[in-house]
């Protein structure tokens, strides 16, 4: 019994290393770890608690080409410079696949169904609908956030008021969005908008399980694990009744009606109406895009927000910006195009902290459909992942003088250069700014994210005086794997100010 025990353990050894010895990711060199079997386990430990450093070391020591580190499940290929960023935003889907890289970070088609991936049509109205209208819709949104802000903030004059930044962040900001996204009266059901939050967590939840699944259990597991169903399932009731009415309208009027709504649930009904027009399937694209846009855009201005707190000095320059063209043309998108500082502060925010190291679906992360051989010669077999090291980028001195300093307004300086007025917005994407991603597939929802974040921290730095308990200091981000969040916990204390007039 033993010997049988034994000689399996030799084969299964033997295997391993052939498997191993043969593996054409071997010639890929090697950060945060071995790629020697077990080792290579213990070096994705260490990747995730020691992600910036490991990056930004392999970043240095194979800048221009290609490196390799360890995640629990897989390797990821992550590649540097310019001409690397280049190769990744040019390279065909067929070769290497942006949908094919969401799969396979977030495991979509076992947990939601393969419809969002294989007809993307959001991503279309994104772009030619929401982008738009943002001039249109952003009075909606200011008035949302004079509705929401005060409310989650609810500071007096005469004594400071501690609020835990990220839950806060995240609730205004599903609510102005779902202004946008579902409309009055759905964004201000409370029920709803948790739903919508968490929905996110439930996709993290579901994607680990079913990753770590093999191939043939993963619809089983995507089945049991049931967290993106069953709250797609509870969101459906609270979206049942708009939906219906809209349909009734659609029904009555077909394609054009007075006073018809102008918002995500419309443009994806008007889109659906000729594909999957089930109450599940309307309810799926809306719960996606609330994916894609609640905890980038909470994420991002929760970063900014603990900045300013660190350096409540940065409010008087901000805000001699901003009251001037508030008083002159109001909230629109024309006056958040004005405000060159803000803009300035968002983007250094954005580049000095990122959403990820590489985020979860984010920085170019593309999947290889097929053998590719890349510029410099590296051969990237088919399956593997492949991403740019954002952060790394974004802190290198070549790219940005003094990188690890926090300069606010380093972005609306160089603005001010001739000819340059319109290159360095939070919204530009370049080679070396690739928070947003860079070129086809560049996050679409960074227009309209860009207005709302800016009008809801500057509804903030004139309505509030903000500063950091404690000893003043930021509270520092988590890093983990390729995350990179704010402080979960962290805590600014608002004062309400009592000048304002706006
Ligand atoms: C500050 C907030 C946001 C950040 C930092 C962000 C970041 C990103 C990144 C890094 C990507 C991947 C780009 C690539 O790999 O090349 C992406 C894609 C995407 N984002 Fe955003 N995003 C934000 C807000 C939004 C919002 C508000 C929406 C929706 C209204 C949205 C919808 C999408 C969609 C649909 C994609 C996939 C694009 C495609 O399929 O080609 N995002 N985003
Ligand atoms: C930056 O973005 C703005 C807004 O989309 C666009 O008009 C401008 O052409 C972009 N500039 C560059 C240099 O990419």
């Amino acid at each position: 019994m033993t010997d049988v025990f034994w000689a399996g353990v030799a084969i299964a050894c033997l295997l391993y290393f052939v498997k191993w010895k043969t593996d054409p990711l071997n010639s890929i060199p090697t950060v945060g770890g071995s790629s020697l079997p077990l080792l290579s386990f213990l070096g994705a430990f260490n990747f995730l608690v020691n992600s910036k450093r490991l990056l930004q070391e392999g970043y240095k020591k194979y800048y221009g080409s290609v490196f390799k580190v360890p995640l629990l499940e897989q390797w990821i290929l992550i590649v540097s410079g310019p001409k690397m960023v280049e190769e990744l935003r040019k390279r065909p889907d067929d070769e290497l696949s942006f949908y094919a890289g969401v799969e396979d970070s977030m495991q979509i088609r076992y947990t939601f169904g393969p419809e969002s991936n294989d007809d993307p049509y959001h991503v279309d109205i994104i772009k030619e609908k929401l982008t738009r209208s943002v001039p249109a819709i952003l009075p909606d949104v200011i008035d949302e956030l004079y509705n929401a802000v005060p409310q989650h903030i609810p500071a007096k004059s005469d004594e400071w008021l501690e609020i835990q930044v990220m839950p806060t962040m995240q609730q205004i900001v599903a609510r102005a969005s779902n202004r946008v996204f579902v409309g009055l009266p759905v964004c201000r059901d409370q029920e709803f908008l948790d739903l919508a939050i968490k929905f996110t967590i439930d996709i993290v939840k579901d994607k680990t399980l079913v990753k770590l699944a093999p191939q043939f259990l993963k619809p089983l597991v995507g089945r049991l694990s049931n967290h993106v169903r069953s709250t797609l399932y509870k969101a459906i009731p609270h979206l049942k009744p708009v939906i219906d009415e809209r349909r009734r309208f659609m029904e009555k009027y077909g394609d054009d009606w007075p006073d018809k709504p102008n918002d995500m649930l419309q443009w994806i009904m008007d889109i659906a109406r000729t594909r999957d027009f089930s109450d599940e399937a309307i309810a799926r694209r809306i719960m996606l895009i609330n994916f894609a846009a609640i905890h980038t855009s909470s994420n991002t201005v929760s970063h900014a927000l603990y900045h300013l707190a660190e350096r409540p000095d940065y409010l008087k320059p901000l805000r001699e910006e901003i009251e001037p063209i508030i008083a002159e043309e109001g909230w629109t998108k024309n006056a958040m195009g004005r405000m060159w500082k803000l803009d300035s502060f968002m983007k250094e925010s954005q580049r000095y902290n990122g959403i990820g190291l590489g985020r979860a679906t984010g920085s170019l992360t593309r999947k290889a459909l097929k053998d590719v051989t890349l510029h410099d010669g590296t051969f990237i077999p088919r399956g593997s992942i492949v991403m740019a090291a954002s952060d790394a980028t974004h802190h290198d001195d070549s790219n940005y003088a003094d990188a690890d300093v926090f300069d606010p307004f380093r972005f609306s300086r160089m603005r001010e250069a001739e000819g340059e007025s319109t290159k360095h917005q939070f919204v530009n994407t370049t080679l070396d700014y690739i928070a947003f991603g860079h070129g086809k597939h560049a996050c679409p929802g960074r227009f309209f994210a860009a207005n709302e974040l800016k009008s809801l921290l500057a509804f903030i730095i004139l309505n509030y005086d903000l500063k950091l308990g404690g000893d003043g200091s930021r509270p520092p981000n988590m890093y983990f794997g390729l995350a990179v969040v704010p402080a979960p916990k962290g805590k600014v204390l608002f004062k309400k100010r009592e000048v304002v007039e706006a």
